[in-house]
């Protein structure tokens, strides 16, 4: 049977390599899965939590387009559309708000740490995972690609879907299945998580000189040069570990357990393969910035695809509680 996947990323900001190897390194790979049908968004909706200025949504928007196409997405394989131009979400979001306790909401960890990082609480950011859930019903998802700190949301989905069914006894909704990468949570340039909202980020775009600098500036511990350092507690070497193939790993465990390397050595190892990494992206995403046309047209034929999908469900699921 087809197996149907989709995810969606905010246009929040610029990348990094933790979006990278938890979310859409994954999105790609998924694209040559036989017997599957994947869909990717540009959660624009979702971004207005946070990023309220109009021209840095188009611009982000724009930025999240490239990113993608750049990385290697393909508009023949994968339908890649902006969440906005399937209005359909928002009006199936409602109907399944209405059988969403207030007690499932409350629980989410990324509203509580969102309020815990000061970011204006409002109606919209605590009805985020209602919107979240209808894009994933909406499309009958089977597989939702993330990285960890999605997951509570992806159950939430799971949550409600069960509620539609039961309180319209209908079974509409297909229960969906979160599916981590392989570093579903890589830390930043501070030990913590990476993110956005942390500044602890290694983005993509950065080109070699800002990767020196912000390379250069992982925390480590004061464990002089000529001691033996432990590889499985370093960030250095967890991030290392990403780019670099089993022996490289190996080889770099070996110099941190003997002593007598440094960590600036380790970081300049991290350096050369980020540079080399991301070369490529680099020169595809400025060829792709140079034809807006091509870009905007993907998305277009992205949500002509993805439309009729949602408007079936979305009327199968006015039917089953009495609006049509
Ligand atoms: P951020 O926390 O930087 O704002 P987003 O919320 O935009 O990131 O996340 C986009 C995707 O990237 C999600 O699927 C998320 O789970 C994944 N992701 C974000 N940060 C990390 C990380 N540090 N490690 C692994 N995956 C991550
Ligand atoms: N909340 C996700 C994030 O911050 C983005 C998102 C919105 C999403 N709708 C989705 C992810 C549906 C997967 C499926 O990364």
């Amino acid at each position: 049977m087809l197996k149907r996947i989709l995810s969606g990323i905010q246009p929040s900001g610029k990348p990094h390599i933790g979006n990278y190897f938890g979310a859409m390194q994954q999105h790609i790979a998924l694209q040559e899965i036989p017997d599957s049908e994947p869909l990717y968004f540009i959660a624009d909706y979702h971004a207005l939590t946070t990023v309220q200025d109009a021209a840095t949504l188009r611009e982000n928007v724009r930025g999240v387009a490239l990113d993608y196409l750049a990385l290697g997405l393909k508009p023949e394989k994968s339908t890649f559309f902006r969440q906005s131009d399937v209005p359909e979400v928002q009006e199936l979001a409602w109907l399944l708000a209405v059988v969403t306790g207030m007690g499932l909401l409350e629980r989410a960890h990324s509203y509580k740490d969102k309020i815990a990082k000061n970011i204006k609480s409002s109606v919209g950011l605590f009805y985020y995972p209602v919107l979240m859930a209808a894009d994933i019903l909406i499309y009958k998802s089977n597989l939702v690609p993330v990285g960890q700190d999605q997951v509570q949301h992806i159950e939430m989905c799971q949550d409600m879907a069960g509620h539609f069914n039961q309180t319209f006894k209908t079974n509409i909704f297909v229960r969906p299945e979160a599916r981590l990468s392989a570093t579903p949570k890589v830390p930043g340039t501070d030990g913590e998580k990476m993110s956005k909202s942390y500044g602890n980020t290694i983005e993509l775009q950065s080109d070699e000189k800002e990767l020196k600098k912000v390379i250069m500036s992982i925390k480590t511990d004061s464990t002089p040069v000529d001691q033996p350092k432990n590889p499985d507690t370093d960030s250095i070497f967890a991030l290392y570990s990403l780019f670099a193939a089993e022996e490289e790993k190996a080889a770099l465990a070996v110099r941190y357990r003997a002593g007598g390397m440094g960590y600036g050595d380790a970081k300049k190892l991290l350096l050369e393969k980020v540079v080399a990494y991301f070369a490529p992206y680099r020169k595809k995403r400025a060829e792709l910035a140079a034809q807006p046309e091509y870009v905007e047209k993907v998305l277009q034929e992205g949500a002509a695809r993805a439309r009729p999908i949602a408007r079936r469900t979305l009327d199968e699921a006015k039917k089953a509680c009495g609006l049509i």
